[in-house]
């Protein structure tokens, strides 16, 4: 549906926007094109965990990529199938290996030898036995953004090719886990999917060879998420190039019999049905700046304070007023007492007023779930597109 001020009217702002039929699209293409290249998807759900979202991805057929205990009873609770319930994580707690491991999900990817020891021991004191992927640090460089990288050799996740002979050690005296495989997961919005796909394609082919050369085959091999998502352009890439990736696994991952494929996209499934829909409180102008002052906050989409994340921002409200300029020069900044709260510096916009509404594109991913109430500021409702009439209103006071 296309946004506009007009269907906004009267919604207490600020709220996340989430467009149904682009989440719908997006999945069912990306469940056809997995199915050509026999890739098994699994949603991250840390990137949004909307029930309804994470509900339609499983209904489409994908599993879930969990990283806390309470993304599991989401998932269950979202009734995905526990064996495509996928657990990883470098800091589980006894509590999250034992409810995870109990409820019989599919794998909980261990990150460290000692891990795997208290996974076992957990499940060997309940009397279970729990299926373990071995997460795997392949240490290479995705060249993105260091806060999201992942699978370097210096980053905290998962077990280095130099631990591999203590943790088959391991492995051979835990008679409560059962290894399924090998886990991977290098880094977020990668742009050269294709070649980092096949250099991380020739590591994992090593990996198996290595494990099964020690007695334990490989059942599961996952490859992680991490395909790039276009925030320059949302309307012109409402979905990444899905099929690029697939292909690029396709070729270069040696597939053996009974062997199956995984990936756990997040942002790419998610970012470009989202919006963060905003109202200007203020417009100020200093001596040197104007400002866009609008009521949604670093509390409500941190990831332009903590990464310096590019957003495509508009003014909604200013393509009902077409005469009026539409060459202004804006910071947008939030209400918080914070200088990184600013959503985009120096964007040319049209002129803006009080009481117009922004839409902040590309937010379904890694917004509302990672928003906070820092200063006591509020979460921000959502809104789906297709229950519209069902958002709060807001309550005049002028
Ligand atoms: C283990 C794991 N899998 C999958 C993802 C999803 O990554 P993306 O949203 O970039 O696809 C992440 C993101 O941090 C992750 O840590």
């Amino acid at each position: 549906m296309k946004k506009t001020a007009q269907i906004f009217a009267g919604i207490r702002t600020p709220f996340y926007y989430y467009d149904m039929e682009i989440l719908e699209n997006t999945a069912r293409q990306v469940k056809e094109l997995a199915e050509k290249y026999r890739i098994d998807v699994h949603y991250a759900t840390k990137a949004n965990e909307d029930a309804r979202i994470v509900s339609l991805l499983s209904e489409v057929g994908f599993g879930v990529d969990c990283v806390s205990g309470d993304e599991v009873k989401l998932a269950l609770g979202c009734g995905v199938p526990v064996s495509k319930i996928m657990f990883a994580g470098v800091g589980k707690s006894d509590e999250e290996i034992f409810e995870a491991g109990i409820a019989g999900i599919g794998a909980i990817n261990v990150e460290s030898v000692q891990e795997l020891y208290i996974v076992n021991a957990i499940a060997a004191k309940y009397g279970f036995v729990a299926n373990v992927c071995v997460r795997v640090n392949p240490n290479i460089d995705a060249h993105t953004f260091r806060y999201v990288t992942s699978g370097l050799n210096t980053n905290k996740f998962g077990v280095s090719e130099s631990e591999f002979p203590e943790l088959v050690e391991m492995l051979a005296q835990c008679n409560n886990v059962k290894f399924r495989g090998l886990h991977f997961h290098i880094a977020s919005q990668i742009k050269d999917i294709a070649k980092v796909t096949k250099t991380l394609c020739g590591v994992a082919n090593r990996a198996v060879e290595w494990f099964a050369g020690h007695g334990f085959e490989t059942e599961i091999i996952n490859l992680g998420g991490g395909l790039g998502v276009n925030y320059e352009n949302p309307y012109g890439d409402t979905f990444p190039d899905f099929e690029g990736w697939f292909k690029a696994i396709d070729e270069n991952i040696v597939r053996k019999p009974g062997m199956t494929i995984h990936v756990e996209p997040g942002r790419a499934l998610v970012a470009q049905c989202g919006d963060l829909i905003t109202k200007v409180l203020f417009v100020k102008e200093t001596e040197v700046k104007s400002f866009v002052v609008v009521d949604a906050g670093m509390n409500n989409l941190v990831r332009p304070a903590f990464y310096g994340a590019f957003h495509l921002i508009e003014n909604l409200s200013a393509e009902e007023r077409p005469s009026l300029p539409s060459n202004r020069v804006y910071d947008v900044v939030g209400p918080v007492c914070e200088s990184s709260d600013t959503f985009g510096k120096g964007r040319q916009l049209p002129l803006t007023v009080r009481g117009d509404l922004m839409v902040v594109h590309s937010a379904g991913a890694y917004g509302q779930a990672m928003s906070m109430r820092y200063t006591l500021r509020p979460i921000a409702q959502v809104v789906y597109s297709d229950r519209i009439n069902e958002a709060e209103k807001e309550t005049p006071i002028l």
